[in-house]
């Protein structure tokens, strides 16, 4: 079946109080409309976007992140049978349409895909709620088939009791949809071109349509901030099931923020309030501990991430030990064995196999070999004010604490930096290198000086 899909994004969203368009809203990392169209995607490449309000942002944002989908212009918001109607010159003849709205952004592709047959040419997706209240009310006939939709504002109060609603989301054959779009007028309370006018009109022409009830969960609308935390809520709850499902131990799923993807071997662990985002990748037996944000990373197998670091665009191997409050930055490659502690932080370098670097230290454009330490309060003086320049340390070497290794430098393999030192010249394998201030004691030097001995001041008293 090849499908067009038709995605709703013309409308204002008065609701949200805000000056960006409803669909650009955030929700878990990504605006609404990105959900959609990543789902819609993995439907069908066939996208069209229906824009309206505010479409120059819409417009922007799509050519920036989604530069395949083709974007339709409605000119008044005079209903969604009008709506729809803009997509179709897209669509081929015998194309299934599927119709999404860009502020229902958590249906899931095998929702539609499951929940459609090829016995039908047409489907429309319900849902049950205790409270219908606003949703258009789902009509059958004896067979189950869909024979209209009522608007709420057109609705009986005997019509009002039913339970079953339109979500919204249908699918219907390209050319049995254009001929019956043609035929909706706006003769009701809203004065509105109605696409739910089609399920009526498809009855009274023998188009059978198939109701298919779905979860409510998968199309919670954002219209006001209040839905919009609500789907923030449902969403992380969505992901955090997806991680149980793999086999990772959560300490708390209310408390663990998917917004990106993430896959896993394992026996791995995650505690509270850990934030994934882009592309996770964690190996075997990897343990995540409470509030570390990961983007972009990949962590091999046996690695421990401590509590509160915060790690992006990083690679780390098996075994490592990171944090706690390690801050891990762009470009940053931890080999396997080796260990950053607390208040580390790393740019574009790389620390060989089983190095460490425990305390307090900045490693920046550092290439550094295995095996090696670094000690504490390390800086490795990568910026000159215009250039960044690249510090070498080979393996088995020991950088003593304190140390400033000014770029562009190399220290050799098993070579050792004396504490405190400022390095500014190459060290050659197996040397000592101490750059510091030489200590000079003065025997007797306080009792021979005539200023004030502060061990003897007094303070002035009160008065
Ligand atoms: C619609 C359905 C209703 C269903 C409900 C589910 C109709 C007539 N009614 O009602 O049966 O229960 O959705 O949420 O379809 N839009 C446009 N152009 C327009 C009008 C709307 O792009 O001219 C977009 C809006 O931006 C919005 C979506 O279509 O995202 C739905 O429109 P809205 O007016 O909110 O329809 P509902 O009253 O919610
Ligand atoms: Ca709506």
């Amino acid at each position: 079946m090849n499908y067009h899909i038709i995605v709703l994004a013309a409308g204002e969203g008065t609701r949200m109080q805000t000056n960006l368009p409803k669909v650009l809203q955030p929700l878990a990392g990504k605006s609404l409309i990105d959900h959609v169209l990543n789902t819609a995607s993995q439907i069908s490449q066939k996208i069209s976007v229906v824009v309206g309000y505010e479409k120059e942002l819409l417009i922007d944002h799509l050519s920036l992140n989604h530069n395949t989908v083709m974007t339709v212009f409605q000119a008044q918001q005079i209903g969604t049978a009008d709506a729809v109607k803009t997509g179709m010159p897209n669509s081929n003849q015998d194309d299934m349409v599927l119709v999404l709205y860009g502020d229902v952004p958590l249906i899931q592709a095998s929702t539609i895909l499951d929940g459609i047959d090829d016995q039908h040419d047409a489907f429309i997706f319900t849902m049950e709620l205790n409270d219908p209240t606003g949703y258009g009310r789902v009509i059958k006939d004896t067979d189950d088939f869909a024979t209209c939709i009522i608007e709420e504002k057109d609705a009986s109060d005997q019509e009002k009791k039913i339970n079953e609603v339109f979500t919204g989301i249908l699918v219907m054959r390209s050319n049995t949809l254009n001929e019956l779009l043609a035929l909706v007028d706006n003769k009701n309370a809203a004065k509105e071109y109605y696409l739910t006018d089609v399920i009526k009109i498809g009855y009274e022409n023998n188009v059978k349509i198939k109701p298919i009830s779905i979860d409510p969960n998968e199309v919670v609308g954002a219209n006001t901030k209040a839905e919009l935390e609500q789907l923030e809520t449902i969403y992380r709850d969505m992901k955090a099931k997806d991680l149980l499902e793999m086999g990772i131990t959560l300490s708390d799923v209310s408390r663990v923020d998917v917004r990106g993807e993430v896959s896993a071997g394992k026996d791995c662990s995650i505690d509270i309030n850990a934030i994934f985002e882009g592309k996770v990748t964690l190996g075997n037996n990897v343990s995540i501990g409470p509030n570390v944000l990961l983007k972009d990373v990949e962590i091999g197998d046996n690695s421990k991430i401590e509590a509160f670091s915060h790690i992006v665009s990083t690679s780390i191997g098996s075994n490592c030990n990171i944090g706690p409050y390690a801050r891990l930055r762009e470009g940053t490659t931890i080999k396997n064995d080796a260990r950053v502690g607390n208040f580390v932080e790393t740019k574009k370098t790389t620390l060989g196999q089983g190095s460490k670097a425990s305390h307090l230290a900045y490693l920046g454009d550092a290439d550094i070999g295995e095996e090696t330490n670094i000690g504490a309060g390390t800086i490795t003086c990568n910026y000159d004010g215009k250039n960044k320049n690249t510090t070498k340390v080979g393996k088995k070497s020991f950088i003593g604490t304190n140390s400033s290794l000014v770029a562009p430098v190399e220290i050799g393999d098993n070579a050792y930096v004396g504490a405190g030192s400022v390095i500014t010249k190459n060290v050659e394998d197996d040397a000592l290198a101490i750059a510091r201030g030489k200590q000079v004691n003065k025997p007797g030097w306080s009792k021979s000086k005539k200023s004030v001995s502060y061990t003897h001041l007094t303070l002035p008293k009160k008065a």
